[in-house]
C-alpha cells in the first residue's frame, strides 16, 4: 500500500519557499464534464487537474455513450499541469450509470439530472465518495419529482423517468446543497418553462458551471446568488470552457504555510474566492498579500494565534478546508474552537490528529483544540481526500517520521502532492508500507 512519508523538526524549521502554480478545480471539473451530456457533439472543458477523478469521469461518460479523451501530464508549468478533456457526446445516449465507476466517485451523481433532461428517464447507481457523512441525495431526488420526474430507488440505482420531458417549477431547497443545485440546474435548462430555485448553494463552482451552461445556450438569471432562474431551452449547444482554479488547492497551500512557515506565491489562486479564509490566516499573524493579478503570497515566520472556524455553505469558511484549521490549531498559540456544519463526520479526522500528540476534545459537531508548540511524528491513516492532505501538513509540524497511509485518497484531490512540497523545501516523499489487511 502505498503512503507518504513526512520528516520534519517541527514547525519553522523547514520553511515552505517558491511558487506553485494551482490547476482547475476537481470539483468544477467534474461536473462541467457532466454538463457536456447537455449538448450533442464536442464539449472541450480546459484547465483539467491530472487527478485520477477526472479520468474516471472519463470511463463514466463512454460507459453513457460519449467518446472521451482526457490529456494531462507534466509539461512546462511544473508539477501542476491544466489538461483538457475532450468530449464527443452521441446524439442517443445510453442513461445507465453502473455501479463500479459511480462507487469510485461520488461526483457521478451529477450525471443524473442532464441525463433525465436528454433522455426523458435515467439509472444511475447510489454513489459512494469519501467517509465524511451520510451525504443524502434527498434534495436531489424530490427536485427531480418537483420537475414532473418519476423516481424511485431501485436495487441500489436511482431510477428516474419522464416520458413526456421535463416541466418547470418552483423548487427551494432545504439547505444550499452544491450536488442538488448543480443536478437541479442541470435538469431545469432543458425543461419546459421558467423553473425558479430557491436557497441554492453559491459556491464558485457553482457559478463555473452556469457561466458553461450559460455559453451552450442556457438562459440563466441569478448566478452567484441564493435564487436560480432558469428558462428552458430546447437544445444546446457544445462549447470550450475552462475550469475555474481550485480553491479548496489553493486554501490547502496557504494553510501548509502557517503550519510549516515560510514564503510561499499560489499562482493561479483566487484570493476573493477565500476571503474569510485569508483574512482569518492574516490576523492570526501570517502575511498575505493578494494584489497580485495572478494568484496571492502568503508568508508566516512565527507561530501563529489560534482562531476560531465555524464552517458554512459558500462564502463562509470551506468544510473543506477544516481539516487543515484543525491542524493548524494544533500547533498554533492558544485555544481554538472548531465548529463543523456541513459533513458530520469529518471529526474522524481529529482521532488522527490526536496520534500526532494535538491537544483536543470533540463534542458532536464542536472540537476544542489547545495549541502545542510541536506536535509528534507517529504513523496515521487518510480517510478522505482533505483529511490526508490535512495529515501531511500536521507531519511538516511533527517532530520525527510520520507516516501517513492510505495515500491514493490525497491523490484524488491534489496532483504530485508529495514532489510538489518537497520541490518546495519540505522532506515528503511516497513510501510503500504494509498493508493492514494481510
Ligand atoms: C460538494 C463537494 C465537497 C464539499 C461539499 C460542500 C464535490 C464533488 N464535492 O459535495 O467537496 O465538501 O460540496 O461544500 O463537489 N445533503 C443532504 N441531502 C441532499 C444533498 C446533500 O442531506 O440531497 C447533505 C449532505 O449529507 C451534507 C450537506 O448536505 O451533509 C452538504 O452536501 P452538498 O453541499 O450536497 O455536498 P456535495 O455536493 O456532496
Amino acid at each position: 500500500m502505498e503512503g507518504f512519508q513526512v520528516v520534519s523538526r517541527g514547525p519553522l524549521t523547514a520553511p515552505l519557499t517558491g511558487e506553485v502554480r494551482v490547476g482547475g478545480a476537481k470539483n468544477s471539473a467534474l461536473k462541467l464534464m457532466s454538463a457536456a451530456l447537455l449538448a450533442p457533439g464536442r464539449t472541450v472543458v480546459t484547465n483539467v487537474p491530472d487527478i485520477l477523478d477526472v479520468h474516471v469521469m472519463g470511463h463514466l461518460l463512454e460507459e453513457l455513450g460519449c467518446s472521451v479523451t482526457v490529456e494531462v501530464g507534466n509539461g512546462d508549468e511544473g508539477a501542476v499541469v491544466a489538461g483538457r478533456a475532450v468530449i464527443d457526446v452521441p446524439e442517443e445516449l445510453h442513461p445507465e450509470a453502473p455501479y463500479d465507476l459511480v462507487r469510485r466517485l461520488r461526483a457521478s451523481i451529477s450525471v443524473l439530472g442532464p441525463l433525465v433532461a436528454r433522455c426523458g428517464r435515467a439509472r444511475v447507481a447510489l454513489p459512494g465518495g469519501d467517509n465524511i457523512g451520510s451525504r443524502g441525495l434527498d434534495m436531489h431526488l424530490t427536485g427531480l419529482r418537483e420537475l414532473g420526474a418519476e423516481v424511485r430507488i431501485e436495487h441500489g440505482f436511482v431510477v428516474a423517468e419522464v416520458p413526456g420531458g421535463l416541466r418547470a417549477s418552483n423548487l427551494w431547497l432545504d439547505f444550499p446543497s452544491v450536488g442538488a443545485t448543480e443536478n437541479l440546474v442541470m435538469a431545469s435548462v432543458l425543461a419546459q418553462g421558467t423553473t425558479v430555485i430557491d436557497n441554492v448553494a453559491r459556491e464558485p463552482e457553482i457559478s463555473d458551471l452556469c457561466g458553461m451552461l450559460r455559453a451552450m445556450g442556457a438562459v440563466i438569471d441569478g448566478v452567484g446568488g441564493s435564487t436560480l432562474t432558469v428558462e428552458g431551452v430546447d437544445r444546446l449547444v457544445p462549447v470550450e470552457h475552462e475550469t475555474v482554479p481550485d480553491r479548496i488547492v489553493s486554501g490547502t497551500w496557504a494553510f501548509a504555510v502557517a503550519v510549516a512557515g515560510g514564503d510561499l506565491t499560489v499562482a493561479g489562486g483566487r484570493a476573493h474566492h477565500l476571503d474569510i479564509v485569508l483574512d482569518k490566516l492574516a490576523s492570526a499573524g501570517a502575511e498575505v498579500s493578494t494584489d497580485s493579478a495572478d494568484g496571492f503570497r502568503v508568508a508566516a515566520d512565527k507561530r501563529l494565534e489560534s482562531f476560531d472556524v465555524v464552517t458554512l455553505p459558500y462564502p463562509g469558511f470551506p468544510t473543506d478546508l477544516q481539516p487543515f484549521a484543525m491542524a493548524l490549531a494544533a500547533v498554533s498559540d492558544g485555544t481554538a474552537m472548531i465548529t463543523e456544519n456541513v459533513f458530520e463526520a469529518r471529526f474522524m479526522f481529529a482521532q488522527e490528529l490526536a496520534r500526532l500528540g494535538a491537544d483536543l476534545r470533540t463534542d458532536g459537531h464542536h472540537a476544542v483544540v489547545r495549541g502545542r508548540p510541536v506536535l509528534s511524528g507517529a504513523p496515521v491513516v487518510a480517510h478522505d481526500i482533505r483529511a490526508g492532505a490535512a495529515l501531511v501538513l500536521a507531519g511538516l509540524a511533527a517532530e520525527g517520521t510520520t507516516t501517513v497511509a492510505e495515500s491514493h485518497h490525497i491523490d484524488r484531490g491534489y496532483p504530485s502532492f508529495a514532489e510538489v512540497l518537497s520541490g518546495l523545501g519540505a522532506d515528503v516523499t511516497r513510501i510503500d508500507l504494509p498493508d493492514p489487511e494481510r
